[in-house]
């Protein structure tokens, strides 16, 4: 997709900086997601992407930096508005998260009930969670526990939760990473079909290539906490400087 300016971004990082204690992660991370896009950031183990994401969600307090969601600066949010703004960010959780004492309905019944005050859906309770299982292919495990799933299953179980809420923004930290090559193909066309189904806007955060490849409009590399480059996949993947390179063999 064209990634004109003039387009109001739904989402926008800027000048992102992290530590714990002396430990700089994050030392000046942008990102900008538009409208309708997979927007994928990859970045090598402990390079800081799962703590940009948790900034961005508000459940990391950022060093320094901006983070806009729409048109709210999420850094200045008082809990009630962050809480109101969650509603349209869906979020599946590196490793998937379940809760593994309750069952599957209850799990997708959890940001329901958290949320139920601010939802404007007519439709019940139960008719959501049969909606979100069903676009995964799972509603006949409605009943089982986690512990009954395989890690596929936990993972469609995770994104139909993450879905619940109909979120105009997906964010995805590790979608297929311990999955099988052919089940993380699933998850990768169940994450396409969504965007088509919803028209979801999607930051992807990924170390699986094949992942990047299939799904990205255009892809962020996070190296030493900035993002060291930006392009579509057959610009980066094509090109010669060694750090880049080192991502695509
Ligand atoms: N709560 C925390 N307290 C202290 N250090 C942390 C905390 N969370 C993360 N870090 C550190 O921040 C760095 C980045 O961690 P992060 O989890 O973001 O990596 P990542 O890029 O997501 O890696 P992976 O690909 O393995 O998931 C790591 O060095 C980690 O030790
Ligand atoms: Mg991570």
């Amino acid at each position: 997709m064209e990634t004109t300016t003039n387009i109001t971004p739904v989402l926008e990082i800027k000048d992102l900086h992290k530590n714990f204690g002396d430990h700089q992660v994050l030392k000046g991370f942008n990102l900008t997601l538009y409208p309708g896009e997979n927007l994928v950031v990859m970045g090598k183990s402990g390079s800081g992407k799962s703590v940009m994401i948790k900034c961005l969600v508000g459940l990391m307090k950022a060093s320094s930096g901006s983070i806009q969601i729409r048109d709210k600066d999420i850094t200045a949010l008082g809990q009630t508005e962050l809480d109101f703004l969650r509603t349209e960010i869906g979020f599946l959780f590196q490793g998937s998260a379940l809760y593994d004492s309750m069952t599957v309905r209850e799990n997708l019944e959890f940001p329901l009930r958290r949320h139920r005050d601010k939802l404007r859906f007519r439709e019940s309770t139960q008719n959501l969670i049969h909606e979100a299982l069903e676009n995964v292919g799972l509603l006949d495990a409605i009943d089982l526990m986690p512990a009954e799933l395989s890690g596929g299953m936990k993972r469609r179980v995770a994104l139909a939760r993450a879905l619940i809420l109909k979120p105009s923004i997906m964010l995805y930290d590790e979608p297929t990473t311990g999955l099988d090559p052919i089940t993380a193909k699933e998850i990768i066309q169940l994450m396409r079909s969504i965007q088509d189904t919803y028209g979801t806007s999607s930051l992807i955060i990924t170390h699986d290539v094949d992942c990047a490849r299939v799904i990205s409009n255009r892809i962020i590399l996070l190296v030493d906490g900035i993002n060291y480059a930006e392009g579509t996949y057959a610009e980066l993947s094509s090109s010669k400087d060694p750090k880049i390179k080192m991502f695509f063999k």
